[in-house]
């Protein structure tokens, strides 16, 4: 586990697009997997400026979704998939035809599994996976108490999920299950990044992550301890309990 403290969000958020830029300069193909939220934007903002001044270029690259509310496709606003097209996206061109997206709409969700399973199978597997952490560790949609043996799958959001979900949408939507890469899609990344700020995360971090912790499902994050390339971004809030 490599961890990097930064003070203040945008340092942090630098850092997880230096790792993100370094990744498709050595392989322009990469497959990425990006979070939506609210932790990823300043790093996307970053992103979509390196790729203006022509650091970095995404046109090989293909996206997988990491998750998306049930019952949302991306012309929600508030939804993952409009998130990820209105801060990243759109804003570098990236072409639809690299973008496979979950369709938390779909009437055949179990279809839209293993669609993405294949997706991912078909294209190795993910190179570089960059993550939020829910105040209740989740990774994704995958819930405390989750089976980590899963790859795609849907999940009835844990409360607390449930709770925070209300900061995304304007008019509210009733959101109750979640669509997913499974904790299978995660320990196989060949890199995974998590990045987190602010001091509402502390805890959640520490609970994960601290020294004498050892990794369980009902707090999901806290199995990235056992990845092999795993990169703890934080700024000072969210670490603060850490250390
Ligand atoms: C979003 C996602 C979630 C978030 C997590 C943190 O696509 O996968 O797991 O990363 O809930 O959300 P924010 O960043 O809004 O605190």
């Amino acid at each position: 586990m490599n961890i990097h403290v930064y003070p203040n969000d945008l340092e942090a958020s630098a850092k997880a697009a230096g790792l993100i830029i370094e990744q498709v300069r050595n392989k322009p193909d990469s497959l990425f997997s990006l979070a939506a939220g609210s932790t990823p934007l300043k790093t996307f903002s970053l992103l979509v400026e390196a790729v203006r001044q022509g650091k970095a270029d995404f046109d090989q690259c293909r996206f997988a979704s990491l998750d998306e509310w049930v019952g949302l496709d991306g012309s929600v606003q508030g939804s993952c998939r409009q998130t990820m097209n209105d801060h990243f996206f759109r804003l570098v061109g990236i072409l639809d035809k690299n973008i496979r997206f979950f369709d938390g709409k779909s009437e055949d969700l179990t279809r839209e599994c293993a669609d993405m399973d294949s997706f991912i199978e078909g294209n190795g597997r993910i190179d570089m996976l960059l993550l939020g952490i829910g105040l209740n560790g989740h990774l994704g949609f995958n819930e405390p108490g989750v089976n980590p043996d899963l790859y795609s799958h849907v999940t009835e959001l844990d409360p607390i999920t449930k709770q925070v979900s209300v900061k995304y949408f304007d008019p509210p939507q009733a959101v109750a299950s979640g669509i997913t890469l499974g904790l299978r899609h995660v320990m196989e990344a060949r890199t995974v990044i998590l990045l987190a700020s602010g001091s509402h995360k502390a805890e959640i971090v520490r609970s994960a992550f601290h020294d004498q912790g050892s990794p369980t499902e009902r707090i999901p994050a806290s199995l990235l301890r056992e990845h092999p390339n795993f990169h703890l971004c934080l700024d000072q809030s969210a670490a603060e309990q850490l250390i």
